[in-house]
C-alpha cells in the first residue's frame, strides 16, 4: 500500500481563503481583525517565524503588529507592553513568540495576556476551557492536526488514537481534542516501555516529539492514519519530521508530508482563531 498525502498547503489554502472572505465581512462592519506578535531577542528561527506570521495576516487581510524588543528587555517591561495591548480595541489577537529570554517567566507573560485574545491557546484559562469541552481557544498545532482529519472525512469515534509526546503545546491538548471527538486516546512519552506494541495497535498515530525516525513502518497498522508534527533536520541539513516518511508511506493509509503538512496548518490555525477572537467582539 502507498498511502494517500494529507496536504497541509492545499488545505491551507482553501482555509485562508474563508479567513479572508470572513475577514472582509467584518471589515465591512468597521472592524479588521488585528494580531500583536511580540518577539523578544534575537533567535533566528523564531524571526523565521514571526516574520511568517505576519505575513500571513496580511495575505489574508488581517492587520497585524510586530513588536521586536531586545533580550534585555525587562520582565515587568513586557507585562507592561501586554496590559497594553490587553486593552487595545484594535488587537484581537496577541502572540508572544516562545522561548523568552531566561531572565524572563514564560507563563507568567502567557498568563498576562488576556483569555479573550489569547489566539495561542497557551493561557491557563484556554487549557481548561478545551479540558471540559467549553468555548476557547484551541492551540494552533493540534487545532490544524484535527483540521486535517477532518479534511479526509476521518470519523474518529471508536478509534484508538496514539499521541507520541506530552508538551503542553501538542501532546498534551491533542490528546483532549481526539477524546472530545469520541476517540481512545493513548498517550506515550520518553518513559513508555514499548512503544512500537502500543502505536501497532493504533488507528491513528501523531508524532510531536521532535526527533527524527520516532515512527518506523514496523510499528504501523496497515492503513493507519499518520501526522507528522515534527520539524527536525537531517544529516543533509533537509527538513524532515518525526517519522520515517518513506518506509510509513508503504504501509498506512494515509500520511501528512514534512514540509507541506502539518507546519502551513499551525499558522491558518493562528489566522482562524485571530478572526474568531475579532468575530467575538463583533457579537
Ligand atoms: N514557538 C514555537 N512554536 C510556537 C507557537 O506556536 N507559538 C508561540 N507563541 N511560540 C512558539
Amino acid at each position: 500500500m502507498t498511502a494517500q498525502l494529507i496536504d497541509g498547503n492545499a488545505l491551507s489554502k482553501q482555509l485562508r481563503g474563508e479567513v479572508t472572505r470572513r475577514a472582509s465581512a467584518l471589515k465591512a462592519r468597521g472592524i479588521t481583525p488585528g494580531l500583536a506578535v511580540i518577539l523578544v531577542g534575537d533567535n533566528p528561527a523564531s524571526q523565521i517565524y514571526v516574520r511568517n506570521k505576519v505575513k500571513a495576516c496580511e495575505d489574508s487581510g488581517l492587520h497585524s503588529v510586530l513588536e521586536k524588543y531586545d533580550a534585555a528587555l525587562s520582565e515587568d517591561d513586557l507585562l507592561g507592553r501586554i496590559a497594553a495591548l490587553n486593552r487595545d480595541p484594535a488587537i484581537h489577537g496577541i502572540l508572544v513568540q516562545l522561548p523568552l529570554p531566561g531572565h524572563i517567566d514564560a507563563q507568567k507573560v502567557i498568563e498576562s495576556i488576556s483569555p479573550d485574545k489569547d489566539v495561542d491557546g497557551f493561557h491557563v484559562a484556554s487549557a481548561g476551557a478545551l479540558l471540559v469541552g467549553r468555548p476557547g481557544f484551541w492551540p494552533c498545532t493540534p487545532y490544524g492536526c484535527m483540521k486535517m482529519l477532518e479534511s479526509i472525512g476521518y470519523d474518529l469515534k471508536g478509534r484508538h488514537a496514539v499521541v507520541i509526546g506530552r508538551s503542553n503545546i501538542v501532546g498534551k491538548p491533542m490528546a483532549l481534542m481526539l477524546l472530545q471527538k469520541n476517540a481512545t486516546v493513548t498517550v506515550c512519552h520518553s518513559a513508555t516501555p514499548d512503544l512500537s506494541a502500543i502505536t501497532r495497535q493504533a488507528d491513528v498515530v501523531v508524532a510531536a516529539v521532535g526527533k527524527r525516525n520516532v515512527l518506523t513502518a514496523d510499528m504501523v497498522k496497515p492503513g493507519a492514519v499518520v501526522i507528522d508534527v515534527g520539524m527536525n533536520r537531517n544529516d543533509q541539513g533537509k527538513l524532515c519530521g518525526d517519522v520515517d516518511f518513506d518506509g510509513v508511506r508503504q504501509v498506512a493509509g494515509w500520511i501528512t508530508p514534512v514540509p507541506g503538512g502539518v507546519g502551513p496548518m499551525t499558522i491558518t490555525m493562528l489566522l482562524v482563531n485571530t478572526l474568531e477572537a475579532a468575530e467575538r467582539t463583533a457579537g
